[in-house]
């Protein structure tokens, strides 16, 4: 098992991201993910799929222990009792004691970030989650949250892949001592259109989509990609069987771009999802 260690945890580098696969689907693709041999599956409140992941994790007959479990709370839920609330919601949808990491979604503005990353250690302490973290966080704000957080902030989950420049970001949290998660690490897809992904892929008789996520998990980036396609989960997960050399790396580290961004939010507090 490849594993990113941080603080104290150890989070598997590839993980099945479940991002708006919902009901049988989405149970099947984790049930067989984790018989495949994932050990490390993200959902969120916001995902409405938090029933299926926990059933199809008692169905795999994967002990629970094996398998890192991330869920995320919705910025409407920062206020600290709602966040303690949405805590206990996921996890009784999970049917689980406790998750393994627990991450604010998105910034929320309009909630002291202090008492949210207060509310966050609570509900550790409580044994809600193993450990916990940040997603979407920007340098200004990953410096306040490690400021502020009263316990040791675990990673920031980010949106990750070769068109996408992050090094402000990635530096901030290396700097912070932050493991990064890579969100849409194969840029949704795009990843398969890019000839020079392709190009290298083919030199290493793999995928672009592989090259794409082989090129973070070298930088010991956590990976989380998403298929609804049992036979796009082996090729996912099958990357720690090539090694990208040097020129590769830097070539493909050049493909960034400044609009490459995929995933594009704020919270505004309207409820788009609520
Ligand atoms: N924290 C956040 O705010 C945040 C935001 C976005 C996403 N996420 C998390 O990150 C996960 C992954 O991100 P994502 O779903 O946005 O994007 P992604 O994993 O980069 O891409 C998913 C898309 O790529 C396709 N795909 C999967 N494997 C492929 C392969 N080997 N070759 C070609 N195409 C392939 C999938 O289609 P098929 O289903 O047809 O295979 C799907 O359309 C999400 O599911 C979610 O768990 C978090």
């Amino acid at each position: 098992m490849h594993v990113m260690s941080v603080k104290g945890a150890r989070i598997p580098l590839v993980g099945l991201g479940t991002w708006d696969l919902r009901g049988r689907v989405c149970a099947r693709v984790v049930e067989r993910a984790l018989r495949l041999g994932y050990r490390h599956v993200d959902t969120a409140e916001m995902y409405d799929n938090e029933r299926e992941v926990g059933e199809a994790v008692r169905a795999s007959g994967v002990a629970r222990n094996d398998i890192f479990i991330t869920t995320k709370v919705w910025p409407s839920h920062f206020a600290p009792h709602e966040l303690e609330r949405a805590a206990n919601a996921s996890l009784a949808r999970l049917q689980l004691s406790e998750v393994d990491l627990l991450l604010l979604h998105w910034p929320n503005p309009q909630v002291p970030l202090a008492d949210t990353l207060g509310a966050l250690c609570k509900v550790r302490q409580m044994g809600l989650a193993r450990h916990i973290g940040v997603s979407n966080f920007t340098v200004a704000l990953i410096e306040e949250a490690v400021r502020l957080a009263p316990e040791p902030l675990v990673c920031n989950q980010i949106e990750m892949h070769p068109f996408l420049d992050q090094s402000k970001v990635s530096a901030a949290c290396r700097a912070h001592g932050l493991g990064i998660i890579a969100y849409s690490p194969i840029a949704k897809g795009g990843a398969k259109n890019d000839v020079v992904l392709d190009r290298i892929g083919k030199a290493h008789r793999k995928s672009a989509a592989q090259v794409s996520l082989r090129w973070l998990v070298q930088q010991d980036i956590a990976v989380i990609p998403r298929t609804s396609r049992i036979e796009r989960l082996a090729e996912n997960g099958a990357i720690f069987d090539f090694e990208l050399s040097a020129a590769e790396m830097a070539e493909i580290g050049r493909l960034g771009r400044r609009n490459g961004r995929l995933v594009d939010y704020a919270y505004s507090g309207s409820p788009k999802w609520d």
